[in-house]
């Protein structure tokens, strides 16, 4: 099943959520937003794939509660729904623009209100954007490490895509639609995995 969510019409209570589900969460906090676009197609093909729920999310969508938050008790309800969305997927997307080398600010801030063991077990697919070629690290040395710390499944393939990847907001680069399928394919073995995954988890 494929509902490509906005966050817009959120439900009250998201902790038990019958069908399997893809979530992306996106670091843009402008739009429109080649990262969001991103993280949303690689979310569609998961979903797809695996006939899951799906839905992606952005700094937008969780709002202004997030900036001055030091808790995730203190994010008003339509925040919080989108953090336990991401903490209740069974995958996740994550992608962020390129901002002076890393993820942006408030990419980061929304994970640290996480526990530190809400993702462990949990198959991650991380993506980033940027504005050239320089900082396609970014995947390997920032968002790798972060989900790291959270001893979640960070997934093998990971996507840095440029603006030139990019045409009207949809990604067109070939070399880059390749690795996004091999990432999708690893995504998909986690899942049929993920009993085993989540029995790591639990130890
Ligand atoms: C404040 C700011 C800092 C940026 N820093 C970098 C950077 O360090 N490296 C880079 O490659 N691109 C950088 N960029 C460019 C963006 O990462 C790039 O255009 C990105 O794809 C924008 O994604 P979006 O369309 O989702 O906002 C920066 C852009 C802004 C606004």
């Amino acid at each position: 099943m494929i509902d490509i969510g906005s966050g817009v019409d959120l439900p009250r209570k998201c902790h038990s959520m019958p069908n399997p589900t893809v979530v992306g969460f996106s670091g843009n906090f402008t739009r429109p937003s080649k990262t969001r676009g991103f993280v949303e197609q690689v979310v569609r093909d998961i979903a797809a794939r695996n006939n899951l729920s799906a839905s992606t999310f952005d700094i937008e969508d969780v709002g202004p509660s997030l900036g001055s938050a030091k808790w995730a008790r203190d994010l008003d309800q339509r925040a919080r729904d989108i953090l336990d969305r991401v903490v209740n997927a069974d995958v996740l997307v994550v992608g962020s623009p390129t901002y002076k080398g890393s993820y942006t600010g408030l990419f980061k801030h929304f994970f640290d209100l996480l526990d530190p063991t809400a993702l462990r077990g949990k198959p991650v697919l991380m993506l980033a954007t940027g504005g050239g070629e320089r900082h396609a690290l970014i995947v390997e040395h920032q968002l790798r490490p972060l989900f790291g710390f959270f001893e979640a499944l960070a997934l093998p393939t990971a996507v840095y895509a440029t603006d030139k990847d990019f045409a009207d907001g949809v990604l067109v680069s070939a070399a880059i639609r390749k690795r996004v399928a091999q990432a999708v394919d690893e995504a998909s073995y986690a899942l049929s995995r993920r009993d085993a995954g989540q029995r790591i988890a639990a130890e």
